[in-house]
């Protein structure tokens, strides 16, 4: 048969139709996630990069059960805007101990990934507990309850830290045996500002994988 007359099969015949469109898509498909499971560099953490304290991952889940990813993304893209707007552009191996990723993908704010130590400590809670005291003009939402709830009000952090572990994050058993120590009478607020001030401050200046 020719090329033609398969041509006219495959559009004659929508079952053989539907298989080959899935069949092409499939290729698509692996080809952009194969490498992502085999090349390691992609996986790996880049230099620096260490998993979250005890408060920065309180302040993770924080992160995500006010929704902070509905606003801010976390990827400092490849190009000269964004890289002059928020420093060096984020490597994957960055993201190798966040889970889930919070990567995001709406900008209503600024990109967060390069924010850690951008302002000080003070600023964050003022502007956490409203964003009006120190921008003016912001519409981001005021977090004031953060302020009240104590950082070791939500699941056992050892459970989370051992649940971790069993994924490949490097938690020796005296730093599990010592996290809730140091959460001890810090609040929700407290963590999540550590979080913030730990976000993207692993890359050196210069650039690197
Ligand atoms: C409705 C959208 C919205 C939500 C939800 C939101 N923000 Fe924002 N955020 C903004 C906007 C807009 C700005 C820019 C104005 C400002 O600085 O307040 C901003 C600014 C910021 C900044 C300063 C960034 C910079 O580089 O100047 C930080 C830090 C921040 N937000 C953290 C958070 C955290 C943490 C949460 C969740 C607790 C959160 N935001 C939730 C919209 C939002």
């Amino acid at each position: 048969m020719n090329g033609v007359g398969l041509h006219k099969r495959l559009e004659a015949n929508t079952g053989l139709l539907i298989f080959g469109i899935l069949f092409v898509s499939a290729i698509g498909g692996l080809v952009q996630v194969l490498p992502s499971i085999f090349q390691d560099s992609l996986a790996a953490p880049s230099a620096g990069v260490k998993p979250h304290s005890p408060a920065e991952l309180v302040g993770r889940d924080i992160y995500i059960r006010e929704g902070c990813s509905t606003c801010h993304s976390q990827q400092v893209r490849p190009l000269l805007a964004e890289v002059k707007r928020y420093g060096p552009f984020s490597r994957a191996g960055e993201s190798a101990y966040d889970r889930p990723f919070l990567w995001g993908s709406k900008r209503t704010g600024p990109d967060l990934h390069r924010v850690g130590g951008r302002y000080s400590d003070e600023w964050q809670r003022l502007h956490l507990l409203d964003p009006r005291t120190v921008v003016p003009n912001s519409i981001m939402p005021a977090y004031p309850w953060l302020a009240e709830r104590p950082a070791d009000a939500g699941p056992d952090i050892q459970l989370r830290m051992r649940a971790l572990r069993s994924l490949g994050h490097p938690y020796s058993d005296a730093d599990i045996e010592a996290a809730p120590a140091a959460i001890e009478g810090l609040t929700e607020m407290d963590a999540l500002v550590a979080y913030l001030q730990g976000l993207g401050t692993a890359m050196p200046a210069g650039g690197g994988r």
